[in-house]
């Protein structure tokens, strides 16, 4: 297609076609028309030239110009059948390692020491997780970071109020640590003692200080409160089936020790000035509403470091330390001046290289299924494993329901499995940028774009495999006619590196959601039609249960980039 397209139109170099599925034909271009405007030519002329210049070869049967300036392609039924052969051969079903070579930070999950993980979280660390999967399996180097929120004004707040409440100091009566949610607890008592007394407030800036300064007994009790934190972010880690370890852990704190030298960098390169006692990058490209400008604050009036400071110490470390030559960031919307300041502070300072990627990448909202913001009957916040809990026992009752047989412990692995697929896969499933509401008996429903239909759907798939004679590695015999159902299963499958190209460049798993959702579909159609290990003619059944193995490993592939276990059975 590009060379037809470079002997009809020699501009451009690198001309993209943009051939897409399509239900004109099997394939549709898109291409020609950006092309021929840019090459001044009426689209469908620039159609028609390219079509006399396309080799068919024993690849294409049919080529149609569509107007103003499509092209529509129909390959041949042996093409079809050659791309599933192929596919098969190849432990990476053809998907190559597009991204080999390219050095990926990605930053997600971040949640707040002392504080529970609570809704808000599940987002940045799901489609970060997914993110983080889907390139490493195209061949990126992924560096991931969970920039844990273990540093800055709250913790001399809360180890001051521990101070002055030897009561509940666990480290003064020498006792373990407490949980997740005495911490969250003591958080919020600290919290309203230091938002109305002030004294209480600048005894907690000097807490600060000495936690700054490295001073013993502070420390100590930093550590524990982090250590804490800790225990139960991994615990959730773990539940979730998320990949982020301690070994991932690049949090807040551990930049301190470049802040001075960065904010010095900023000063001496002019990008930093002073402002009202606080340093500051002033950029006319950040202006408010009556076109004042919106300082980045790297250093507060008080001298100390925070946020910002830190987020310029951590691009420039990703940048020159670690090599990124792309570094995605999964933080909630509502942060998005705050990176591009960043982003074109470092670029200012000369920190990223020209070919350095920086992206903020921003998600919609979790509400409650009420469409109002997530909140407990309290109104509180909602911590993430009662939700995790309540998808569960959803996910339980669905699975007993269907299978009253299982015996207990399995019905509980797989219900495991399922609700935590069920709330991931929800998340995972809608546009990136979109707000949705967190609806539990939606979520593990059994039909519909959910987890659960989608590993049920895999078991189905697994359990065909299972009960084959003769294996699952049948020749492909790719003369035979193949049925309808099989040719749009066929050439569903062969767009699976597409859509994952299209996910990595619009960074929105949902796109692989969509495609698996409709393989399922296809597939299941395609059993309806197409018996497979009852098929009289082996040369037939050959070719199903080829299409059946694929359709497997594709959509075990799939649930595993998007953190979701392929069920054997349910
Ligand atoms: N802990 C922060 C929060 O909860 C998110 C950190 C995101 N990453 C970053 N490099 N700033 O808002």
């Amino acid at each position: 297609m590009v060379a037809a397209i470079r002997r009809a139109c020699p501009q451009p170099e690198q001309p993209d076609a943009m051939v897409r599925r399509s239900d004109h034909a099997d394939f549709q271009t898109n291409g020609i028309l950006p092309l021929a405007k840019q090459a001044g030519q009426q689209p469908r002329d620039l159609a028609v030239a390219v079509v006399d210049q396309l080799d068919h070869g024993d690849l294409l049967s049919e080529v149609t110009v569509a107007s103003p300036g499509f092209v529509n392609i129909t390959v041949t039924d042996a093409a079809v059948w050659r791309q599933v052969e192929q596919r098969l051969a190849d432990s990476l079903l053809g998907l190559g390692q597009p991204e080999a070579g390219s050095t990926t930070v990605v930053d997600y999950s971040a949640p707040n020491v002392a504080k529970q993980m609570h809704v808000g979280h599940l987002r940045s660390t799901v489609i970060g997780d997914a993110l983080a999967r889907l390139l490493e399996a195209l061949g990126a180097t992924v560096i991931r970071q969970n920039h844990l929120g273990d540093w800055g004004t709250q913790f001399g707040m809360l180890i001051q109020y521990l101070d002055e409440h030897p009561d509940l100091d666990w480290h003064r009566r020498g006792d373990h640590s407490p949980g997740i949610d005495t911490l969250d607890a003591l958080y919020r008592a600290a919290r309203a003692v230091f938002d109305t007394d002030t004294d209480f407030a600048d005894r907690s800036r000097k807490r600060v200080v000495a936690l700054q300064s490295g001073d013993a007994a502070t420390v100590a009790v930093w550590r524990d409160l982090v250590r804490t934190s800790m225990e139960a972010f991994n615990a959730i880690y773990r539940r979730l089936g998320v990949s982020l370890t301690d070994e991932h852990l690049a949090g807040e704190s551990s930049y301190n020790p470049l802040l001075a030298d960065v904010v010095s960098a900023l000063v001496e390169a002019g990008i930093a000035v002073e402002s009202d006692g606080a340093l500051c990058v002033f950029d006319d490209r950040f202006t408010g509403h009556e076109g004042q400008p919106i300082p980045l604050i790297v250093r507060k009036r008080d001298g100390g470091f925070g946020y910002a400071a830190t987020d310029l110490a951590t691009i420039r470390h990703r940048a020159q330390d670690l090599g990124a030559d792309r570094v995605l960031y999964l933080v909630d919307a509502r942060q998005s001046l705050h990176f591009r300041q960043v982003f074109a502070a470092a670029r200012r300072a000369g920190w990223l290289g020209d070919d350095v990627e920086v992206r903020h990448v921003p998600f919609g909202t979790v509400l409650g299924a009420d469409g109002k913001p997530f909140k407990t009957r309290s109104g509180g916040t909602v911590a993430l494993t009662s939700l995790l809990d309540a998808a569960v026992d959803g996910a339980r009752a669905v699975v007993a329901d269907k299978n009253p047989e299982l015996p207990a412990a399995e019905l509980d692995a797989i219900a495991e499995a399922a609700g935590i697929g069920a709330v991931k896969y929800a998340d995972l499933s809608t546009a990136r940028g979109t707000d949705y509401r967190f609806n539990v008996d939606k979520m593990v429903a059994l039909n519909g774009n959910t987890g659960v239909y989608l590993q049920y759907a895999h078991t189905r798939i697994a359990s065909i495999l299972r009960k084959s004679p003769t294996g699952t590695h049948a020749a492909v015999h790719v003369d035979l006619p193949p049925h309808p159902a099989e040719r749009v299963l066929a050439l569903h499958l062969d767009d699976y590196s597409r859509v994952l190209a299209d996910t990595v460049e619009q960074l929105e798993p949902h796109r692989v959601a969509t495609y698996l959702f409709e393989l399922a579909k296809l597939f299941s159609a395609f059993y309806e039609n197409c018996p497979v290990l009852s098929a009289a003619d082996s040369a037939v059944r050959g070719n199903r249960l080829a299409l059946t193995e694929l359709a497997r490993r594709t959509l075990s592939h799939g649930l595993c980039i998007l953190g979701i276990t392929a069920l054997e059975r349910m």
